[in-house]
């Protein structure tokens, strides 16, 4: 089952097929063509072509596949409800943001801004390549700087379980229940403002007549 978008206004693909699922496929053959077929090189030339302040491109990775010794290090710096569907994932991967610009030494306000844009990038390329990536802020960035030997000036933010999907049926009960409700999101008049904070506009109002099914 997927779960995309119930949307009020007809969007992009990418953006309305992306979802966050828990069950990852584990099929070793499959996982093999993420790599053979160069979605993951292209899922990081996505990160790679994101906008950021100055250019500074504020973003790192470090990505371990299944079985290897990263994926194991990074299931080690996940909470146990994230490691428990997270460790099946083809590849997790360690978000890290830049702290300063180029001179290693000015503050980058927007280091943390321009990371998510990157990331956001890799999860719109992931989908088009009819990958999923979960983002999960439970992890322990203290542990990861530890194991995977992150220096100063670099913070962890996020880790990431990227591969195929599987089957919500693979769940224990819990999660199977969330990853079959559909997805929610605030409308839109809720959070565009015109005039001041706060004032909402009647052009976000209705859903256009021409909304399109796929
Ligand atoms: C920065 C960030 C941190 C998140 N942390 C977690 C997490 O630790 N565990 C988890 O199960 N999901 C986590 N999520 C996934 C969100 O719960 C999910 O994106 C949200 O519910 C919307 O669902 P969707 O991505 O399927 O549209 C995180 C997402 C983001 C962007």
């Amino acid at each position: 089952m997927d779960k995309f978008a119930k949307t009020d206004f007809y969007i992009m693909d990418a953006i309305k097929k992306r979802w966050s699922p828990r069950s990852f496929n584990t099929d070793k053959a499959k996982d093999e063509t993420i790599k053979s077929e160069e979605k993951i090189q292209r899922i990081f030339e996505a990160a790679r072509w994101a906008p950021s302040a100055y250019n500074a491109q504020p973003w790192r990775f470090i990505i371990g596949f299944r079985n290897d010794d990263t994926h194991k290090i990074i299931q080690r710096t996940l909470v146990d409800k994230n490691k428990s569907w997270a460790k099946d994932a083809f590849a997790l991967i360690i978000a890290i943001a830049k702290n300063t610009l180029d001179d290693n030494v000015t503050p980058n306000p927007t280091a943390l801004y321009d990371l998510g844009q990157s990331v956001a990038n890799m999860s719109l390329q992931a989908t088009a390549e009819k990958l999923h990536m979960h983002q999960m802020a439970g992890f322990s960035a203290e542990e990861a700087i530890k194991l995977l030997e992150i220096p100063d000036g670099y913070t962890p933010v996020t880790a990431i379980a990227l591969g195929y999907r599987d089957s919500a049926f693979r769940l224990p009960h819990n999660l199977r229940t969330i990853e079959l409700t559909e997805r929610e999101r605030h409308p839109s008049r809720d959070f565009v403002f015109v005039k001041k904070f706060g004032e909402k506009t009647d052009l976000l109002k209705k859903a256009i007549l021409y909304y399109m099914e796929d």
